[in-house]
């Protein structure tokens, strides 16, 4: 591996399975014996984690759209500076729960903010980009299906329409950046999932 760690996310929509493939990526990484930082957006920080409390709280069903992807820009700016640019600077692996693409799913396409949260969040990361990410594909109604035992939060707890829009979003996205997003069914299994993440590392690794 060259000097410079690897920055990798994970997004879709919550209940697409994105937790239990990221433990299993780390598991996978520590077995090659290399360092590998686990965080999550919003988050990751003790302030990103402060802002987290404050853009999920169900009781702010007040907040303005610019202020939520400000908020998200926020508490990335200081995930960036704290914790992920430095461990890729000491060269280690990062995996990310969520990271700009996010925001322009959500805020960008989901809000119907625009090109701007973008804008934003190039200022808020220096312009960090993920060398790989993927993307659980899950069709928002079974996404919502699967959540619905679970606690929702803010954003969670929107419309339907919204959660179109969003998947809308990370398929343009997708799109976009075929080279960076490997879009994955998150309707296989846990193992299936989990081979074509390890076979894409692999290819990515070779080529470092
Ligand atoms: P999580 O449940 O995956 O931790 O994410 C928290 C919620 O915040 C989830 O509903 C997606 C949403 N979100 C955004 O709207 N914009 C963002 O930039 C991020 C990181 C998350």
């Amino acid at each position: 591996m060259k000097q410079q760690g690897l920055f990798i996310t994970f997004e879709g929509p919550d209940g697409s399975g994105k937790t239990t493939q990221i433990q299993l990526l780390q598991k996978y990484f520590q077995q090659k014996g290399l360092r590998c930082l686990l965080s999550r957006e919003p988050g990751g920080t003790e302030i990103g984690e402060k802002i987290r409390t404050l853009l999920l709280d169900k009781a702010h069903t007040e907040m303005d759209f610019a202020a939520e992807a400000l908020l998200y820009a926020a508490a990335r700016a200081q995930h960036v500076a704290q914790v992920i640019g430095p461990a890729l600077r000491r060269g280690e692996v990062v995996i990310c729960d969520r990271f700009v693409d996010s925001s322009i799913a959500y805020q960008g396409y989901g809000r119907q903010l625009g090109e701007v949260v973008a804008q934003i969040n190039r200022f808020a990361t220096g312009e960090l980009c993920p060398d790989v990410t993927f993307f659980m594909q899950l069709a928002p109604e079974k996404a919502r299906e699967r959540i619905k035992a679970r606690k929702c939060d803010r954003l969670e707890l929107e419309q339907l329409a919204f959660h179109q829009r969003v998947f809308a979003g990370y398929q343009q996205l997708e799109q976009a950046e075929p080279q960076r997003i490997v879009a994955i069914d998150a309707s296989g299994s846990i193992e299936e999932i989990h081979e074509i993440i390890c076979e894409r590392m692999e290819a990515l690794l070779l080529c470092r």
